[in-house]
């Protein structure tokens, strides 16, 4: 890999942010050396505020370095054939809201003047690669965040880039999408693609990179292979198949022999997300096999049905006791009293029925009244 083309070299790079009087606000990056080599995935992090989005925008030309240089297939980051071959997604995607899926990677795919056959195809593609098939036709407003960040990779894969850069592809996403997309970093380097990761992520890097390098505050701090970087040479691990008892007692002993110490011995502890995976895809199936005895049953009831007349009655009995059939009660609207300008205008006057209706009261009170007095006289 050593050997390998350069894709992106950046030299003796510096980045400060200046205010409206051209004072100096931040040192984003500061002397900052590294490359990318043709078909690997580099990954580079750091904590939140290192520098690593500021990288990225001086890598595609949005931002001019203060000092130093950024080359990416050999030429400024502003040439449009460089600029033609990369594919990037930045760490917030900002598709038109109202566009479907479909729509947006379309249009994309326009301003990159592919031709409507290519376009089709590679859209009906992404779209399928990404896993947003029932969502194409839906507003992307309406997505969820992983959707989101989905779209956004499809977006970045339209003109098929042989240098992608992915600014926290998988935030926001669940495990399972995490896993997913993963795995199509490592499908696209498997098609010859150059990948730069950038993410805070420490298990993407982990599992996707060949070289990383770490940022603190504008400062590289680091940079290598992960094997090499990651490997502890002071401790030696073997990963053996099963063993019963009295062998794991005789291996002890050995250890003892030799005066070695033994930091852990016992079953091999997987990792979290392998566990989480594996408990998902187990629910996921037990799911998919209720469903399916659900729809045999319910096949095999409306089979029965047609053959047999007589056993109509218990087999729709049957039906109903696995599945009570709600009838939905009969809406009954609600007309709204009719307000006319009439009414409204007579509103301080009261309403001539409101009149009848008072009109017997005020005969009682009246009445009493009368007997009241004439008792009195
Ligand atoms: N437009 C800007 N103006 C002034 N300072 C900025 C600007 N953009 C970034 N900075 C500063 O530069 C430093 C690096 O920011 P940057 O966004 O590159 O970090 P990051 O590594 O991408 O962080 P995160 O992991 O949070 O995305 C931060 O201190 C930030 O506040
Ligand atoms: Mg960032």
């Amino acid at each position: 890999m050593s050997n390998a083309k350069k894709i992106v070299e950046v030299i003796k790079l510096h980045k400060v942010y200046k205010d409206f009087w051209g004072r100096e606000k931040v040192r984003a990056v500061t002397n900052l050396n590294f490359d990318v080599r043709q078909g690997e995935i580099f990954g580079l992090l750091g904590p939140n505020g290192a520098g690593k989005t500021t990288t990225i925008k001086l890598l595609l030309g949005l931002l001019f370095p203060s000092h130093g240089k950024v080359t990416i297939f050999n030429q400024s980051p502003r040439s449009i054939f460089s600029k033609s071959r990369l594919g990037f997604l930045p760490e917030e995607s900002y598709l038109y809201p109202y566009q479907n899926a479909e729509e947006a990677l379309t249009f994309y795919a326009k301003l990159f003047n592919l031709p409507p056959k290519i376009r089709k195809k590679r859209v009906n593609d992404l779209i399928e690669m990404v896993g947003l098939e029932k969502a194409r036709k839906r507003f992307i407003k309406e997505y969820s965040k992983g959707m989101a960040r989905r779209i956004g990779i499809a977006q970045a894969l339209i003109n098929d880039p042989e240098f992608i850069i992915l600014d926290e592809p998988t935030s926001g996403l669940d495990p399972l999408g995490t896993r997913e997309i993963k795995d199509l970093i490592l499908e696209l380097k498997k098609h010859g693609k150059t990948i730069l990761l950038c993410s805070h992520l420490l298990s993407d890097v982990e599992d996707v990179c060949d070289r990383f390098c770490i940022l603190y505050s504008g400062h590289k701090i680091c940079e290598g292979d992960i094997d090499t970087l990651l490997a502890n040479e002071d401790m030696m691990q073997v990963t053996s198949e099963k063993m019963d008892a009295d062998r794991q007692k005789r291996l002890a002993s050995w250890f003892a022999k030799e005066g070695l110490e033994v930091y852990n011995f016992g079953n091999k502890r997987q990792r979290l997300e392998t566990f989480f995976l594996q408990q998902i895809e187990k629910a996921r199936e037990e799911h998919m096999e209720q469903q399916k005895s659900k729809r045999e049953l319910k096949e095999f009831v409306s089979e029965a049905k047609k053959d047999t007349k007589g056993q109509e009655n218990i087999l729709e009995q049957l039906v109903k006791t696995n599945e009570p059939e709600e009838k939905p009660e009969p809406v009954v609207e609600e007309k709204a009293p009719e307000v006319k300008v009439e009414d409204l205008l007579k509103k301080e006057a009261p309403a001539p029925e409101q009149k009848q209706q008072q009109e017997p009261k005020k005969e009682v009170d009246q009445s009493l009244i009368e007997s009241l007095t004439n008792k009195k006289k």
